[in-house]
């Protein structure tokens, strides 16, 4: 089976993956299930074989983002996450990094612990990352200065700058640093119990892909995905292995397309 562009395919992404092509996808934007924090009906899935498939079928210079959390079982959180972060890198993915979402909500509160209130955004490429493209929107707290004339190197020699740095003024906005905040507050209405933010969709997207590109999620749930790649003007192929969440995801994409 051939797997067309801009469609949703039910069933167990570990096996429909198998029918794409080698290096035919330039990001994955996804969100595996946590644990055993949401049973789904019961599905369960194969990390290892999916994170193995996820090296063949990525571009060389293309990225996964990989959105995850671990569940607190008998007093200790799993460490799913960073099993999972670690096996990425033996299938050979460089860590490119570690980033935070962090929300504006917590679990719930806890008598021994802080509020949990972040996610974990692993980003890894295979082999050097070959788009980025930094979202600009963080005030500079030093807008409008000067660069300083001079910087220390390793060993805490002083030297003059040159080049594009001498009277390099610091703009109003830089590029966003690697911990974001968005707020969990639109995603909760869907009729799915884990849909993220779409700004999470499409702020990773626009980082990390061009428009035209093919973006792949694995576990598409409700579609945020692919409503993210409609609204950037990238194409996607997205897995899910519930036919009622894919009925959820085309309803919610039949309403974006209508907007357009
Ligand atoms: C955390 S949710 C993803 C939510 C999605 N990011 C959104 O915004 O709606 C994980 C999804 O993976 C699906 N899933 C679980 N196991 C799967 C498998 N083996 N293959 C494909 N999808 C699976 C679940 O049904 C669930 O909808």
């Amino acid at each position: 089976m051939t797997l067309d562009q801009n469609k949703i395919y039910c069933g167990d992404n570990s096996i429909l993956i198998e029918n794409l092509e080698s290096e035919k996808i330039d990001l994955t934007v996804s969100s595996p299930p946590y644990d055993s924090l949401r049973t789904y009906n019961g599905y369960t899935w194969d990390y290892q074989k999916l994170i193995k498939e996820l090296y063949r079928v990525t571009k060389i210079g293309g990225t996964v983002v990989w959105i995850i959390n671990d569940a607190t079982i008998n007093g200790s959180e799993t460490g799913s996450s960073f099993k999972q972060a670690l096996y990425f890198i033996e299938c050979g993915f460089n860590l490119h990094d570690t980033m935070i979402w962090r929300k504006d909500t917590c679990g719930m509160p806890s008598s021994i612990r802080y509020g949990q209130c972040f996610e974990y955004m692993f980003i890894f490429t295979k082999g050097k990352i070959k788009t980025f493209n930094p979202i600009e929107d963080r005030p500079n707290k030093y807008a409008g200065s000067k660069v300083h004339g001079t910087y220390r190197d390793k060993t805490g020699s002083l030297h003059k700058r040159s080049g594009e740095w001498i009277n390099h003024v610091i703009p109003e906005l830089g590029a966003r640093f690697n911990v974001w905040d968005i707020s969990t507050e639109k995603s909760n209405k869907t009729g799915h119990p884990a849909t993220f933010p779409i700004a999470i969709a499409t702020d990773h997207i626009l980082s990390w892909s061009n428009p035209g590109d093919i973006i792949l999620d694995p576990f598409m749930g409700s579609g945020t995905v692919a409503l993210a790649c409609i609204e950037t003007g990238r194409n996607y192929i997205g897995f899910e292995i519930s036919s009622e969440y894919i009925e959820l995801a085309n309803s919610r994409i039949n309403k974006e397309k209508n907007k357009i």
